[in-house]
């Protein structure tokens, strides 16, 4: 196959969705936590969380536009600048998968997908417990993306919480040591396996490729 972006354009509108979100590869699953300013807990999946910089500490996400469809992550983000990431796992993917669905604003996605919420010291907002790694983080920037009408939210890491064993002797965490999931797309889960792990990259240092 060898698409153009007018090929692309002219796709089955579907179609073309779910090719442009998978066409990225695996991408992490997390389910971000907040409260409406009414007390009504949230939950949302995304898979855009990425890495902004480790000083401070600072994850961000892609939020969907806002302005026609209401959106409760970004609005009870708007309200009270506190909400939480929270990885996911195996045992728990379908519930986190359903928490997409539209549910009316003074339900719980808490309720409807039957995951627990649990308050870290004085955290104002819920993380998930069947969650083993999960950050209370405090909203620190809103980067409107004018090409489509997206947005980057960037967070500074308040709190992060793990069992020590989800971090190897570099102190990098291991999804699979915790069963996490990756996406592909917006319906497609996978597990993760850890293939390798290879030092700092100096030329210097370089393994003898020349004989490949
Ligand atoms: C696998 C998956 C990944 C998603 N990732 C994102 C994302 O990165 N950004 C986003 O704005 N919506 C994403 N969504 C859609 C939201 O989960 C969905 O719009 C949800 O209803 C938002 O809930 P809210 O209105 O409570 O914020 C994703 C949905 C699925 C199923």
């Amino acid at each position: 196959m060898k698409l153009n972006t007018e090929e692309i354009m002219e796709m089955e509108k579907i179609k073309r969705i779910n090719l442009i979100n998978s066409v990225s590869g695996i991408k992490p699953a997390n389910l971000i936590g907040t409260v409406s300013n009414k007390g009504v807990s949230n939950l949302a999946i995304f898979s855009s969380v990425v890495h902004i910089g480790a000083n401070p500490p600072l994850l961000g996400f892609i939020l969907r536009p806002y302005n026609e469809i209401r959106r409760d992550t970004y609005q009870n983000i708007m309200d009270n600048y506190y909400y939480t990431i929270n990885h996911i796992h195996l045992n728990f993917v379908e519930q986190a998968h359903y928490t997409s669905a539209k549910f009316e604003e003074e339900v719980s996605e808490f309720d409807m997908c039957r995951l627990n919420e649990e308050y870290i010291d004085d955290f104002p907002t819920p993380f998930v417990r069947e969650s083993k790694i999960k950050m209370g983080m405090e909203f620190k920037k809103i980067i409107p993306i004018e090409i489509n009408d997206t947005s980057l939210i960037i967070g500074k890491i308040k709190i992060l919480v793990m069992p020590d064993e989800a971090t190897d002797e570099l102190g990098q965490v291991d999804p699979a040591k915790v069963n996490n999931v990756g996406v592909s797309g917006l319906n497609s889960y996978y597990s993760l396996k850890k293939i390798g792990q290879f030092p700092y990259a100096r030329k210097e240092e370089m393994p003898d490729f020349s004989k490949l």
